[in-house]
């Protein structure tokens, strides 16, 4: 008799076969992700990977040149962009400028608000991802911000290639109130973070990354050596979901939902283990609040045709 952990590898095995034809990162993503794991790439293979596809370049230096980055002076060549911003954040840029084109988030703005929402809950995860991770000097900023960017593929892949049983998911939940990993597993046979898990293993993103969004639903049981970025893209979560959008003196911006004394779907032992309590997280969450729309629209603005 199978273990119930075979059993859902089985089901995540027949699933990742019968949707093969799902698209991965675009190849120079899948190439700046490896290049990321290698000690020996340089600030001129970044440059020629992305040169090998013009219109990428623009948009990197068009965002590279907005006010987000406050450079000192423009830049007119992706080879400034990269010294000035740094091969980590020009990394970054590209796995979002992919992330969006895989959400389809231009299309979904106007015909798909799942899409939109999703989008924009992972660009919102990314931004707390990545302000956790400097406010504890313990990682790579920008490594998190990607595994914020891309925890969530596997709800994507759901409501575009099992359009029938991730629309029972979402109807058990919101009939039932049962919480969606409980209604996916019900459904499918596993959840949405397993599924990522074994999409990113399959795509040969580098574990660095697929280990945190594998477990970003459970991250006291990731294994030793990815537990502080399964913990940290745990909290993240948690912390966009605490989030909403309003309008202030200063415009609209994210700030946190009036009387929040714990984050939404987190488990408080994380919270605990990244040694955070809720006034510094509530101070954390103003401060990438206020990065994340400006965020959303450099790179909505970016990827227009
Ligand atoms: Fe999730
Ligand atoms: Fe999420």
């Amino acid at each position: 008799m199978e273990t119930t952990d075979a059993l859902v590898k089985r089901r995540l095995e027949l699933f990742v076969q019968h949707v093969d034809d799902v698209p991965p990162l675009p190849q120079i993503a899948m190439r700046v992700l490896e290049m990321l794991e290698s000690p020996s790439a340089s600030a001129t293979d970044l440059e020629r990977v992305i040169l090998s596809e013009q219109t990428l370049a623009m948009k990197i230096l068009r965002m590279a040149n907005s006010a987000f980055f406050g450079l000192p002076r423009s830049v007119a060549s992706l080879r400034d962009a990269i010294v000035f911003l740094g091969f980590r954040k020009v990394s970054s840029i590209v796995v979002g400028l992919a992330t969006f084109d895989l959400f389809g988030a231009r299309r979904a703005e106007e015909t798909d608000l799942f899409r939109a929402r999703l989008w924009r809950h992972s660009m919102l995860c990314a931004t707390c991802s990545r302000r956790l991770a400097e406010s504890r000097h313990d990682g790579p900023p920008e490594q998190a911000f990607m595994i914020g960017l891309l925890h969530d593929i596997g709800e994507t892949i759901l409501e575009r290639y099992a359009r029938d049983q991730f629309a029972e998911v979402i109807r058990l939940y919101e009939e039932t109130g049962c919480p969606i990993m409980d209604a996916e597993a019900k459904v499918l046979g596993f959840n949405h973070a397993e599924l990522a898990g074994a999409l990113c293993e399959n795509w040969g993103i580098p574990d660095a990354l697929t280990i945190p969004i594998r477990f970003h639903h459970s991250p006291m049981d990731a294994p030793e050596e990815a537990r502080a970025a399964a913990l940290l893209c745990h909290v993240a979560n948690g912390m966009a979901y605490g989030l909403c959008l309003e309008v202030t003196e200063e415009g609209p911006r994210y700030v946190p939902a009036e009387g929040l004394t714990q984050l939404p779907y987190t488990d408080q032992r994380a919270v605990l283990a990244l040694g955070l309590d809720m006034p510094r997280l509530l101070l954390l969450m103003e401060e990438a609040g206020r990065a994340a729309l400006e965020q959303e629209s450099l790179f909505r603005n970016a990827s227009a045709p």
